[in-house]
């Protein structure tokens, strides 16, 4: 065998293989550049060297296999692929070709090139009745019952237009549409949520959670994924008079059959239209909600399609100009830990760099620890990686038939990488956490709610000052909030004398707020403004709840295991411990008279509020309810004794009226609390 026949079988067997991982198992290794390089290579090695071309190449098909698992749909008409043009001169190249083989000047239609499922559908009578992917171009998959919920995809084509279609004499008994299946960007972000908190493993790109979607047995799966469609193609019956004679007017005619169609649409009548088309889209790649990889320029004239042609797999009368891949493979080289201003620490990729859409590219998000163990990414690993939108590049998954047997399995740090200390990771949480209120990287966000009005209500410390102060190290922790004086707020830009001293007069006040204000502003994971006056009703001082061991927490009402271990948690760490020494240097007042709670006048009630009060905030009302014993819960059941209901309020009410419980107006609630 000659190098070139051995070079062709290799290519062969990987274009077979990547073909089969990306169609039948929807688990791509490789990245549609590095798969369309392949295909070129072979292309080209065929085309030189006859001899070397074998019936059964990929070069001879148009697509891939489908799968057995759906009954086969057979296409009227092939459905075609499209030759690509990477680079302005091959457009240049299509077009002079195109035009010397027309005879005449040509005038295009470019299309945004979706990046989704192609598909095609069968309406009778106006309804549809079947609808397929494409398969190998031949023969797809029938699809019909999960294409039957795509909610833009239309049940029925609309009648009046399709009346009026019947009043030209030529009812079009039999029309096929094809199209393109796709998510948009936002579904695909709100999936992946998803399945990352089922554990499930993230779809690597919406065109891949696309296809999987569409060929789901189940078609509720498939209503799941909230598919969307654009239509771009048209035919009916031969002989109907009324059948558009362009590709600009198909377009029309699909949209008032009441098919969806992308609006994003331009008639260039030359080529430098064209190319211009083609690059301002690619800069505006990002501003569409779907993914698009290039611009589909077509022939708009359909005679002028006719006498093009078809040659082999592509037609002649239409090309993909694709956009620059944000694909590509690289070496994970190792897993670094950065800290986040809410002290999640997020894993983040350190990769060897790559050039990503013009791009180099030496990191990328890992998200969490659950990511890395879903998708089964280890250090050493070559890794797929996507740069898709603005977004920071995201490492996809594993190259496993990269594998050597020397890659490392990641594991999360016990200790913050900025401060030192524990890291909590709840058992039902994606994230990791630092528990240090005093860690450095957390200042502005730990600043940000200790002033909060549900907590210290210090006014004049919103966004703009919390950032201002930790920015300036003012605020290293909530405690040097105390430590704060006219000399050190002369450093703040735009700050006064007034202003100052009016911040620190409110800073002083703050500390006579007490101690359920106080444990809240801590921050402490799971601690609401009512976890925080129960603990402190029971224990009486920020001291005593600091000492309570995870049992003894326990003991107070509605203080569950997990919320228990993260204050003892929070406690032990000695950076907190000193925050809070330094708190009552400043004066910050920490205990309240333990109240029995037993003799308030709601004690033992479950309240739910809902709706808005005329006077109180829902946050006030909550805060006497407990201040009186009560309980607040955020769902009405048969436990609820009381629900507080003010103006708009909806579904929980109707629930308490179903139920028969005590629906309380503002004033109703007052009369209780006296
Ligand atoms: S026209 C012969 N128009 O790109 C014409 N295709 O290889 C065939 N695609 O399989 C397709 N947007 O899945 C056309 N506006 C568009 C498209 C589009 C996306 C996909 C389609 C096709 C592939 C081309």
């Amino acid at each position: 065998m000659t190098s070139r026949a051995a070079r062709a079988d290799e290519l062969r067997a990987q274009i077979e293989e990547a073909n089969y991982r990306y169609y039948a198992l929807d688990d791509p290794q490789i990245t549609d550049a590095e798969f369309d390089a392949l295909l070129r290579e072979l292309v080209e090695l065929e085309r030189k060297h006859s001899e070397l071309q074998t019936p059964d190449s990929p070069t001879q098909r148009v697509g891939a296999v489908a799968s057995q698992r759906f009954a086969p749909y057979e296409h009227a008409r092939p459905m075609l692929s499209l030759a690509n043009a990477v680079s302005v001169d091959e457009l240049r190249a299509f077009d002079e070709r195109a035009r010397k083989l027309a005879g005449t000047e040509i005038e295009y239609v470019c299309e945004l090139k979706i990046d989704g499922l192609a598909i095609a559908l069968d309406y009778r009578d106006g309804s549809l009745t079947r609808g397929g992917t494409r398969g190998d171009g031949r023969v797809g998959e029938d699809v019909t019952a999960s294409l039957r919920t795509i909610k833009t995809i239309p049940l029925r084509l609309r009648s009046t237009s399709f009346d009026k279609l019947r009043m030209t004499g030529s009812t079009p008994k039999f029309l096929e549409v094809r199209g393109e299946v796709y998510l948009r960007k936002s579904d695909f972000e709100r999936l992946n949520a998803e399945r990352e908190r089922e554990g499930l493993p993230a779809f690597a790109n919406p065109r891949n959670a696309a296809s999987g979607g569409v060929r789901q047995l189940d078609p509720a799966l498939t209503a799941k994924r909230r598919l969307s469609f654009f239509a771009y193609q048209l035919a009916v019956d031969e002989g109907d008079r009324s059948a558009p004679k362009t590709q600009w007017d198909a377009l029309a005619r699909l949209r008032t059959l009441g098919l969806p169609v992308n609006p994003h649409v331009h008639r260039a009548a030359t080529l430098d239209e064209v190319i211009e088309y083609c690059t301002s889209s690619e800069r505006k790649r990002d501003s569409f909600d779907y993914e698009i990889d290039g611009v589909v320029v077509k022939v708009n004239d359909f005679a002028q399609q006719e006498r093009l042609g078809v040659v082999a797999r592509d037609p002649r009368w239409a090309i993909a100009f694709k956009f620059k891949p944000r694909e590509a493979r690289t070496k994970l080289v190792d897993i670094a830990i950065t800290v986040g201003r809410t002290g999640t620490l997020n894993p983040s990729a350190v990769l060897t760099p790559v050039q990503i859409g013009g791009v180099t590219v030496k990191s990328a998000t890992l998200h969490n620890v659950d990511y890395i163990k879903n998708n089964d990414i280890r250090i050493g690993d070559t890794v797929l990686v996507t740069r898709a939108g603005d977004v920071i590049p995201r490492v996809v998954g594993p190259v496993l038939s990269e594998r050597t047997g020397r890659e490392r399995k990641f594991k999360m740090p016990q200790r913050c990488p900025v401060c030192g200390s524990d890291v909590d990771h709840p058992p039902d949480e994606a994230m990791s956490r630092c528990t240090n209120a005093a860690c450095p990287a957390q200042a502005y966000e730990r600043l940000r709610h200790f002033a909060s009005r549900g907590a210290m209500d210090i006014e004049g410390i919103g966004d703009v000052m919390a950032q201002q102060l930790t920015e300036l190290n003012l605020v290293r922790d909530i405690a040097d909030t105390y430590k704060l004086n006219e000399s050190a707020l002369a450093d703040v830009p735009r700050m006064g004398k007034k202003s100052s001293e009016n911040l620190l007069r409110n800073i002083e006040a703050s500390k006579q707020r007490g101690p359920a204000r106080l444990l809240y502003g801590l921050g402490i994971r799971f601690v609401g403004t009512q976890t925080a006056q129960i603990l402190v009703d029971d224990f009486g001082t920020i001291d005593a709840i600091a000492d309570a061991d995870d049992q003894t927490l326990q003991r107070s009402e509605g203080i569950g295991p997990e919320v228990a271990r993260s204050v003892a948690l929070f406690f032990k760490q000695q950076p907190n411990r000193e925050m809070i020494e330094r708190l009552r240097e400043t004066g910050v007042v920490m205990s309240a008279p333990k109240r029995l709670r037993i003799g308030g006048a709601l004690s033992g009630k479950n309240f739910v509020l809902t709706g808005t009060l005329p006077n109180l905030t829902r946050e006030a009302a909550a805060e006497l309810i407990v201040a009186a014993g009560g309980k607040v819960t955020g769902s009405v059941s048969k436990k609820t004794d009381y629900v507080v209901a003010g103006s708009e309020a909806g579904s929980k009410l109707t629930k308490a009226e179903q139920l028969g419980i005590n629906i309380l107006d503002e004033s109703g609630l007052q009369a209780l609390l006296e």
